[in-house]
């Protein structure tokens, strides 16, 4: 790969640590390692010397298991680490921890946390390569990332999108770094739900799409752990005067960063039609963590 040189940061915290150039680096190299993946061998030995720790202090699903198969088809050691078998039961401060570990020779930190500003955190108390993995109702910028790099894998382009961001966006990080990236880029969208789980200042309308042309809705999921006040009623009612439901607009991509709660923000019969990108944005997720991890381990040798 010879671009290399047009990657300049060295985390990625926030959708903020990347500009145009570096962006469009980051997609080259998916495009790069999503051929890579659809090979018989999966794998390319690109980062045989680096070790990476996923520290996962809050639950995940896709998340980590895209983390480590991302490092894993790269060659890099790997160490895994949840909460829920940590010293951080017996009272650990996350600085010690992240010391310790820094200790153990590590090259490059994936962190999820349920506090806001977690990644950062990390970043300044290490000074290596930092992923942010979901970080509160902060940023998830590889979500947000994929998920663009699974609408350009469908021929949409980035002044075609059109997208309708529906949901409980004062608690969704996927939506705190989608929207820093569709500004970023120029791309149309328009945030739908509720009032009372909008963000201050947001400009949104409190409607379930009506007749508008969107060619993709992206349905957030309803945060039940982080839903301290009661901002819902219930989610049959969200989904009664809020869900995506058949019959919707013909000819829309449905999207959800997942985990879905069917039948609350989206019809099963729509997740699972064929406009329904739910899965490919899974897939897409591999590659597009491969290139980041890639881009910022050869941050290592700089
Ligand atoms: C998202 C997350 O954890 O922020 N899920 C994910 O990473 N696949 C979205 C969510 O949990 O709602």
């Amino acid at each position: 790969m010879d671009n290399l040189l047009y990657f300049k940061p060295n985390r990625l915290i926030s959708i903020d640590d990347l500009d145009a150039e570096d962006i469009k680096t980051l997609y080259g190299a998916t495009l790069e390692f999503k051929k890579v993946l659809e090979r018989p061998v999966k794998k390319v030995p690109a980062l045989k010397d680096l070790t990476i720790a996923n520290l996962f202090f809050e639950d995940s699903t896709r998340t980590r298991l895209s983390f480590e198969l991302a490092e894993k088809r790269l060659g890099a050691d790997v160490v895994n680490f949840s909460a829920a078998s940590s010293s951080l039961k017996k009272g650990e401060s996350l600085n010690d921890t992240v010391q310790n570990i820094l200790k153990m020779k590590i090259d490059l930190i994936v962190v999820r946390h349920k506090v806001s500003g977690t990644a950062h955190f990390v970043y300044e108390k290490t000074k290596i390569p930092v992923i942010n993995a979901g970080d509160g109702t902060n940023e998830h910028p590889t979500q947000a990332l994929l998920d663009l790099f699974t609408l350009w894998q469908k021929g949409l382009k980035s002044e075609d999108l059109v997208i309708a961001l529906k949901g409980d966006v004062i608690h969704s990080r996927v939506a705190g770094s989608s929207i820093k990236l569709w500004d970023k880029l120029g791309i149309q969208y328009k945030i739908l739900g509720p009032p009372t789980v909008m963000r201050t200042h947001m400009k949104y309308e409190s409607s379930n799409l009506s007749d508008q042309p969107f060619n993709v809705i992206y349905n957030l999921r309803i945060q039940k752990e982080r839903q301290e006040k009661e901002l819902i009623p219930s989610l049959e009612e969200y989904n009664q005067f809020y869900g995506t439901k058949v019959p919707n607009i013909d000819r829309v991509y449905y999207m959800h960063p997942g985990p879905i709660n069917r039948g609350v923000e989206l019809d099963s019969e729509l997740a699972d039609s064929a406009q329904s990108l739910i899965l490919d944005q899974v897939e897409m997720g591999v590659a597009l963590r491969m290139a980041v991890i890639y881009l910022l381990g050869q941050k290592k040798e700089a």
